[in-house]
């Protein structure tokens, strides 16, 4: 069948969509992924965006030919100016490789070693709320977030240098996400008072990190963390380790990309169980269940069936990776259009995991959905983790940490939302509550 192409996105003369993307990229890809099938383009100056709008063409992409799709993007090189060529910004035999020697550190054995410091922190957290007093809820689960992928990646408490980290990370990813949206804004080696404040943000959090590698190079002291794990890591086929900037890399991922996402993951999920009263009562009834008054573990997680389902529907609705970025190795046809070589391409899981077309009564928050036996969704319409080869490393941690965290809290707390304060949505490069969520806890 010969290919056609497909329709274009209306957008304005010359500039196309450009203003429309920098405006609010989160409108325009929900729009073009649920409006068009299978796929539409974005005009944008002179180049054009594919977006497709159809479940198995998400499923070829990042699973069935996922070669041809790699990650060589201007986001993805901005990226790479804050963590290097760690796991989520390389490609080909060299990614392959570091998934490979990295990928016994995320196995669910080695995880369950973090069972207790995760219990710890979530204790901790809940310990720290002020009943009958106001605060924003995706703070503590932020610094929560921070503090075990610090713990567990460079075992001494990271919160301690969090003042540096945490600002850090949020001035790198802001200029990140600008220029990302801005083909038009000064290289990074003009010295614009934004070059300069992201330079100095990479300096604070090479310094961290580099600082805790080289004194463990040094140290004689054996310890359990992934940073050891990575540095014990040996490439299966080849027997060679990592460099020193190979680990600068990937532990400045994992940072990033640990964080964050667990922490948005944590803070929609608390949003929408305080909207939904049944799915709260439902929640409490299992951990009274299960967990008779004793804090949760890792021993507890297999049966937190529940919550698990309360999680995975939160990131159905709001999936911290609301889009994913890729580029066309080479001409393809795909679902009868000519994708040219070159092509940046956006998936957007955040329309997809509201398509109608997949799913029933899909605003609907129904974590029932999920439960065991329940027919699974249609391949390539849920990936809050992505699919495929490039399926997110830490998967299973980020499932026990939240679910843990979870338990812990509604055990013990009721939270409320702050009506003067709507949670509101922002699309950066994740998807996040704009002003936090701000809730009002009471003891249960
Ligand atoms: C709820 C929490 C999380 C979500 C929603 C999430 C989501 C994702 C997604 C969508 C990707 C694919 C990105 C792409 O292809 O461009 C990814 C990759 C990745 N994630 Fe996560 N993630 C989470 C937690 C974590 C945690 C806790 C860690 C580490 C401790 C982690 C480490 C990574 C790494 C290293 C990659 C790159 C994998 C590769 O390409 O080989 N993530 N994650």
């Amino acid at each position: 069948m010969p290919a056609t192409p497909a329709p274009v996105l209306p957008g304005e003369p010359i500039l196309g969509s450009l203003r429309a993307l920098q405006r609010d990229p989160f409108a325009v890809l929900s729009r073009a992924t649920l409006e068009y099938s299978p796929w539409v383009r974005l005009k944008v100056l002179g180049t054009e965006i594919f977006v497709p709008g159809d479940a198995a063409v998400f499923e070829h992409v990042l699973v069935t030919n996922v070669r041809n799709f790699d990650k060589q993007l201007r986001s993805y090189q901005l990226l790479r100016n804050i963590v290097g060529y760690g796991l989520v910004t390389s490609d080909g035999d060299f990614w392959k490789r570091q998934r490979r020697t990295a990928q016994p550190a995320f196995h669910r054995e080695r995880i369950a070693a973090f069972g207790e410091i995760m219990s710890r922190a979530s204790t901790e957290m809940v310990d720290g709320f002020v009943m009958g007093t106001p605060f924003d809820v995706a703070a503590s689960f932020n610094h929560v977030a921070l503090k075990l992928v610090g713990q567990t990646i460079l075992s001494n408490d990271v919160t301690s240098s969090a003042s540096r980290v945490e600002p850090a990370m949020r001035v790198a990813l802001e200029h990140l996400v600008r220029r990302s949206l801005d083909p038009l804004s000064a290289p990074e080696w003009v010295p614009t008072s934004k070059n300069r404040a992201f330079r100095q943000a990479i300096e604070e959090l090479d310094r961290v990190v580099n600082g805790v590698i080289s004194a463990r190079r040094a140290g004689t002291e054996t310890r359990k963390d992934l940073l050891a794990m990575l540095m014990e890591a040996r490439d299966p086929e080849t027997g060679e380790g990592m460099t020193d900037v190979q680990l600068r890399d990937e532990v400045m991922t994992i940072f990033l990309a640990g964080h964050e996402t667990t922490a948005t993951a944590l803070a929609w999920t608390a949003m929408l169980i305080a909207q939904h009263p049944e799915v709260e009562a439902a929640l409490v009834e299992e951990l009274d269940r299960v967990l008779g008054g004793r804090s949760p573990g890792m021993q507890d997680v297999a049966n937190l069936t529940y919550t698990g389902m309360v999680l995975k529907e939160s990131m159905r609705l709001y999936p911290p990776v609301w889009s994913l970025g890729r580029r066309v190795v080479e001409d393809e046809v795909v679902a009868g259009v000519l994708l040219p070589k070159n092509t940046q391409i956006f998936l957007c899981p955040y329309a997809m995991h509201r398509h109608p077309k997949y799913w029933k009564d899909p605003e609907r928050f129904d974590p029932l959905r999920w439960a065991p036996g329940a027919p699974p969704p249609t391949k390539g319409t849920y990936l809050p983790f992505n699919i495929g080869q490039r399926k997110c490393i830490g998967d299973v941690f980020a499932t026990i940490e939240a679910q843990i965290i979870l338990a812990t809290l509604y055990q013990r707390v009721h939270l409320t939302l702050v009506a003067d304060r709507p949670v509101q949505t922002e699309a950066l490069l994740t998807l996040r509550p704009a002003n936090g969520v701000w809730v009002t806890p009471s003891p249960r």
